[in-house]
């Protein structure tokens, strides 16, 4: 079976069950705290929530989907026979309940059924793990009866580590998790062993059924959801790969072509290095769906992680030998497996800018090699610092330290990095706070739109001097030297609800800093910029309302940010005034 087939059987057989097909969203979630869109539930988050009606946006209760995913985590793995950047996810949902509606039993029943009357897979292969419970939430003897009645014999009880899900971030819909492993046979592994063994890869998972239920809120505690929802997901390359009898994706159809046009061009075979080929393969086609979301490689968040690929991509094409000329045809083999149903992804563009990032890591690592060249030793400090300012990857710093005779102590090296990263994770988390809440970051836009109606209203010299917020209200000091009069304060107010009645978007771009100001946009703390600079800018079809510089985040659009209002407007010190104000 091939991807195609696999795609639109899932998708037809839960058409033909009365589920509505929703596409895949982007892989840039709506939530600002998360980096990349990693299961098909969080466009349906809102709905599952029951903050958003249902009923109202898709007319059923019952949606399935094939979702576009991306995760970062184990960049490091990919090369073994299961770990992908980029993935797609299968799922299914009912989300809330009336006699339409299905829970545990008819989520079920249709995995069965999908997998055993359609895809053919023998029941008896299939391990379920079930929800051992915790302090507030019991063991789900409901479920295990279920998949008893249909006829399941093995079962593995798991806790919170393995058998619950979400939320995505801090804050959101969540629950426990009956989860269906396939049995692949004691030849690919232990002999007596079962899912989620730490030693081998004998059983796969295929089929996360999640019973939504609850609600974690921002104090980590857990509410009983108003309704209860079922949300699945399928790992639609593992998937393929157990269908076709293959150990990993890479051998199917998803990935063969593309690794059959490497070969071309390439002096190593697949058989020689399967994981510079596989490296290149995931890395490839993961960029190229980055760049589909209009991505561009960069020294931050989103951006990094497409330049670190792209650098991978070209650090193991001198592995195997890969000639990057012929990068537009490695890009065509993917747009042809992908584009029918993903028509985002544009040769051109992709080309362009894997080409664009070879001669800037071309420079790059120019110069690092000449820094290399300077060392007569290289200590693993020295190797990060390599690492990290110019790109290059360890192999390479080995590589070039052993043509001068220097060994490189590459324990050590990944201690610096370990600490790097644990530096970097908790500068996130201080970023977005630890529940960076959807108020703040909506009271974050409201503050840029204040900003410039006061500029508005009382003139271009009004300047920012400061800025706090909570998850009540915004504060604002700017340089202005009389007391404002309760017209102004109307006027302002009547500004910043207009526009947020108008409808407008706030769009993000990452610029040098230079270019940045040539545009316009507003910018106080000059002097503490970084080089690269995100510029938000709010705008509707008739205007471009706000400019400004800022580390974010911000919401996406004035959908529901609410109404404005002024509470005190007062002096902070000597020609500077101090505004707090809220939405509603
Ligand atoms: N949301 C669940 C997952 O992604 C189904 O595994």
């Amino acid at each position: 079976m091939d991807s195609k087939e696999l795609r639109s059987l899932f998708l037809n057989y839960f058409q033909e069950k009365g589920h509505k097909i929703v596409a895949s969203s982007s892989l840039i979630p709506d939530d600002d705290t998360v980096l990349f869109t990693t299961a098909g539930m969080q466009q349906f988050a809102p709905y599952l929530s029951s903050q958003k009606n249902v009923l109202e946006k898709f007319q059923t209760r019952h949606l399935c989907s094939c979702q576009k995913c991306f995760r970062t985590d184990d960049i490091e793995e990919i090369g073994d026979d299961t770990h992908q950047t980029f993935f797609e996810m299968l799922g299914n949902w009912s989300i809330g309940q009336d006699q339409s509606g299905y829970f545990k039993e008819g989520a079920i029943e249709y995995a069965l059924d999908f997998l055993v009357n359609k895809l053919g897979l023998a029941k008896d292969k299939f391990h379920i793990t079930i929800f051992k419970g915790n302090s507030f939430i019991p063991k789900d003897e409901e479920a295990k009866k279920i998949w008893e009645r249909h006829g399941i014999t093995y079962f593995h009880e798991f806790g919170e580590a393995d058998n619950f899900w979400g939320p995505v971030s801090n804050v959101g819909p969540c629950g426990p998790c009956s989860e269906i492993h396939y049995d692949r046979g004691e030849e690919y592994g232990c002999k007596d062993c079962g899912p989620n063994c730490d030693y081998c890869k004998r059983f796969v998972e295929i089929w996360n059924l999640v019973f939504m239920e609850y609600f974690k809120n921002e104090k980590g505690e857990y509410e009983k959801l108003k309704q209860t929802n079922i949300d699945t997901g399928i790992g639609f390359e593992r998937l393929l790969a157990i269908l076709n009898k293959e150990n990993s994706a890479y051998e199917t159809d998803l990935f063969s072509d593309l690794i059959k046009e490497i070969e071309k061009h390439a002096a190593l075979k697949y058989k020689d290095d399967k994981i510079a080929y596989r490296i290149i393969a995931d890395h490839l086609r993961g960029s190229s769906f980055l760049i589909g979301e209009n991505i561009l490689p960069s020294n931050t968040e989103r951006g990094y992680i497409l330049r670190r690929l792209l650098r991978r991509i070209i650090r193991y094409a001198r592995i195997i030998d890969l000639d990057l000329n012929s990068i537009d045809r490695l890009i065509k083999v993917i747009i042809l497996k992908y584009h029918h149903i993903y028509p985002e992804l544009n040769q051109e563009n992709i080309v362009n800018i894997f080409n664009i990032e070879k001669q800037k890591f071309a420079r790059t690592l120019e110069k690092g090699l000449k820094e290399i060249e300077k060392l007569t030793e290289i200590t693993p400090r020295q190797a990060f610092f390599l690492y990290q300012t110019f790109g290059f990857p360890i192999e390479m710093i080995k590589e070039e330290a052993n043509k001068k005779g220097i060994e490189i102590d590459e324990k050590g090296f990944k201690e610096e990095l370990k600490k790097h990263q644990e530096i970097s994770r908790k500068g996130a988390e201080k970023k977005f706070g630890k529940n960076a809440s959807e108020k703040e970051i909506k009271l974050h836009t409201a503050t840029h739109l204040m900003h410039q109606a006061l500029r508005d209203v009382l003139g271009e010299s009004v300047q920012q001097m400061g800025s706090s917020i909570n998850n009540e209200r915004l504060r604002f000091d700017f340089s202005y030297t009389k007391k404002l009069s309760q017209e102004q304060i109307k006027e302002i107010e009547d500004i910043v609800n207009q526009r947020i009645k108008s409808g407008f978007k706030v769009i993000k771009e990452e610029m040098p800093l230079e270019k940045a100001l040539a545009t316009g946009a507003l910018a106080f703390f000059k002097e503490k910029y970084k080089e690269v600079v995100n510029v938000y800018t709010i705008k509707n079809n008739n205007e471009i309302y706000s400019k400004e510089i800022c580390a974010g985040p911000h919401i996406k659009s004035s959908e529901n940010l609410g109404t404005f209002k002024i509470l005190k407007e007062s002096s902070s010190g000597a020609n500077t005034r101090r505004i707090r104000a809220v939405i509603n």
